[in-house]
């Protein structure tokens, strides 16, 4: 890709801008913030670092929105970050405003670019985003099931002590607690999990997962995790600027699949190039669709929230 565009230079959108400069994944990355100095600080950081990464990324900073202008990809990360004991819906009224207005500059400035979010709640502002873009769905996608997979393989490898290089897990439905970790698709070296492990641990793992972003929020108290979640943000942009076809759970909007509509959740997509080249249908147990329908259920109360605040304007 030639320029990528990160909207928020808070944790996550500086990690991220590292991670994808040193993997020199763009020509051009620019780092747009709100207050002045701050975008232009972190940039001209991530710069001093390339004489030793050795990475030829031109990296800048501008509180100007028009530095989006012909971007490939635009990356949001911008939004209030919660805090401990907060859900991810609780930030939901303040992130929507953000993302309705970075949005509306996207739509001005990169109108041909792609749409990565990663701010929360992901899944309902990536169903927004995509209302508000009228693009098709291959352009907008989110967050959350590379970083909640990498969760549950990193907890898999703490218990079994095997190589993390072997182990592959899947986790499906919104970015929540609610979330859908799938031990029946989690594989060490091909071979199931369950035959390393009893369903007691399996099912420990299955709720350390769902818990994931909480437990390290409520370690640090005033930080979110920032470092799985802007590898994870990496290994997607990795899979759309070197056009891998690779397998990896983002949120999409469904257009049928999973029996659902209308609606953006996560499951496992072909990430390409541009985006999304395709859904892919997993043949679900009766249980694991019920907990995806449950999934599902909860990002719909969401979605329902904003409409009802919105009657009442
Ligand atoms: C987390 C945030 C990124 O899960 O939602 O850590």
């Amino acid at each position: 890709m030639k320029k990528i565009t990160i909207v928020g230079v808070g944790r996550v959108g500086e990690s991220t801008a590292q991670i994808l400069a040193q993997d020199e994944l763009c020509q051009e990355l620019v780092l747009l913030g709100r207050r002045d100095g701050v975008p232009q600080g972190v940039a001209l950081d991530i710069h001093e670092s390339s004489p030793l990464f050795r990475f030829d990324v031109k990296v800048t900073g501008a509180t100007d929105p028009a530095a989006m202008s012909d971007s490939d990809l635009v990356i949001i990360t911008a939004g209030l970050p919660r805090k401990p004991g907060m859900s991810r819906s609780d930030v939901l009224d303040a992130n929507l405003q953000v993302l309705t207005s970075v949005v509306d500059d996207v739509l001005c400035y990169a109108p041909d670019s792609s749409l990565l979010i990663v701010s929360n709640p992901v899944d309902v502002l990536t169903y927004y985003a995509w209302k508000q873009t009228g693009w098709d769905r291959s352009r907008v996608f989110g967050l959350s099931g590379v970083l909640d997979s990498a969760r549950m393989a990193g907890f898999i490898a703490l218990e079994t002590n095997f190589s993390t290089k072997d182990i592959t897990a899947m986790v499906l439905g919104g970015h929540g607690d609610s979330m859908v970790p799938l031990p029946d698709y989690t594989c060490i070296r091909g071979i199931p999990v369950s035959q390393f492990m009893d369903q007691k641990t399996i099912d420990r793992i299955v709720k350390r997962t769902r818990q994931g972003g909480a437990e390290i929020l409520a370690l640090k108290q005033n930080s979110s995790a920032y470092n799985a979640p802007a590898a994870s943000v990496a290994s997607m942009v990795d899979a759309i600027s070197r056009r891998r076809r690779r397998i990896l759970p983002c949120v999409v909007p469904l257009e049928g699949e999973y029996g659902l509509d209308d609606i953006a959740m996560g499951v496992p997509v072909v990430l390409g190039k541009g985006g999304v080249e395709q859904v892919v249908e997993l043949k679900l147990s009766k249980s694991e669709m019920a907990l995806f329908q449950a999934s599902s259920e909860q990002i719909r109360a969401d979605l329902t929230k904003v409409v009802k605040g919105n009657e009442n304007v």
